[in-house]
């Protein structure tokens, strides 16, 4: 089968992970566990989900010119990623995300630093990246003129284009109806869109649901693909690898059902392990996986 190309233009950060049995309240100090750094950000990381798969991955973003930005730029290309539209920022911090890891679930604050320099004008140098992809991916942690702008190109040049609307900020509607999939989780589903949209919005729409799974819709009925059952170390990045494995498996022209299913399987394996990037999965690892649960039927 023909490798895929996706294009992700999105952001690269470095995690700050904190490991804590209790979460402070306001004006509290609290002793955590541990303490680590691992590369993450929501487009860096649903491109390694997907180069680990096996797609030929472009990651359009910037980075610092601060020692994290080498770094990340180097662990981007030692899975496979092409950082040929990569570029330092000057005089600016690269993204970085302060995580606190308790109860085997994440809270998160990001601050973008360089990634707010993922502008349409930087994009714009890239047209031919983006144009020759068979899909691109998009996520929220950059400025929303750039999404706004990519969705526009990639619907002038015919090019599929997933949405995954996290951290969760409204656009507007034309925007939204240019994605070919919109793949909010349940809370950033009721932030961005109201219980009564209809078709074809709603036919956009994947909602990931953690361990129950994610829905779809085809003709206002709600569609369920179930997930697998595992004992997770650490979640964050899950939604990640299902967008990057989703977007792997419609570049490959799976129906969307089983695309679901194998994107579910990649996030479920994901959380077996620490860090954003830690547990993605090989397609040898997803398709193995499927066959010890029977699902691969
Ligand atoms: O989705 C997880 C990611 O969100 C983390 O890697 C962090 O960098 C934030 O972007």
């Amino acid at each position: 089968m023909k490798k895929p190309t996706i294009t992700v233009i999105g952001s690269i950060n470095m995690d700050m992970v904190t490991t804590t049995d209790q979460v402070p309240d306001q004006g509290e100090t609290v002793l955590g566990k541990a303490f680590q750094t691992v590369h993450g950000g929501k487009g860096a990381n649903q491109a390694v989900a997907a180069a680990r798969l096996g797609a030929d991955v472009h990651m359009i973003g910037r980075v610092g010119d601060d020692p994290f930005g080498s770094v990340l730029k180097d662990g981007l290309e030692v899975e496979g990623v092409s950082t040929s539209c990569v570029e330092p920022v000057t005089h600016k911090s690269s993204g970085v995300a302060s995580i606190i890891l308790s109860n085997q679930d994440n809270r998160i604050i990001v601050t973008p630093g360089a990634n707010n320099d993922v502008t349409p004008e930087y994009v714009q140098q890239f047209l031919d990246v983006i144009t020759n992809s068979d899909v691109v991916l998009l996520q929220f942690e950059i400025p929303l003129k750039t999404v706004e702008y990519v969705l526009q190109l990639c619907e002038e040049h015919g090019v599929p284009v997933i949405v995954n609307p996290a951290p969760a900020q409204q656009l507007k509607l034309e925007s939204w109806l240019k994605a070919t999939c919109i793949t909010p989780n349940e809370s950033e589903k009721s932030q961005l869109f109201s219980d009564s949209i209809d078709s074809p919005l709603l036919e956009k729409l994947i909602v990931t649901k953690g361990n129950a799974g994610a829905v779809y819709y085809e003709r206002d009925k709600e569609i369920q693909v179930s997930s697998f059952d595992v004992s997770p170390v650490d979640t964050t990045g899950a939604g990640d690898t299902f967008n990057g494995a989703f977007a792997f498996a419609i570049a490959q022209s799976m129906p969307k059902q089983k695309a679901l299913l194998f994107a579910n399987a990649a996030a479920a394996l994901s959380v077996g392990k620490f860090g954003a990037q830690g547990g993605m999965p090989t397609l040898k690892e997803v398709e193995t996986f499927m066959t010890e649960r029977g699902a691969d039927k």
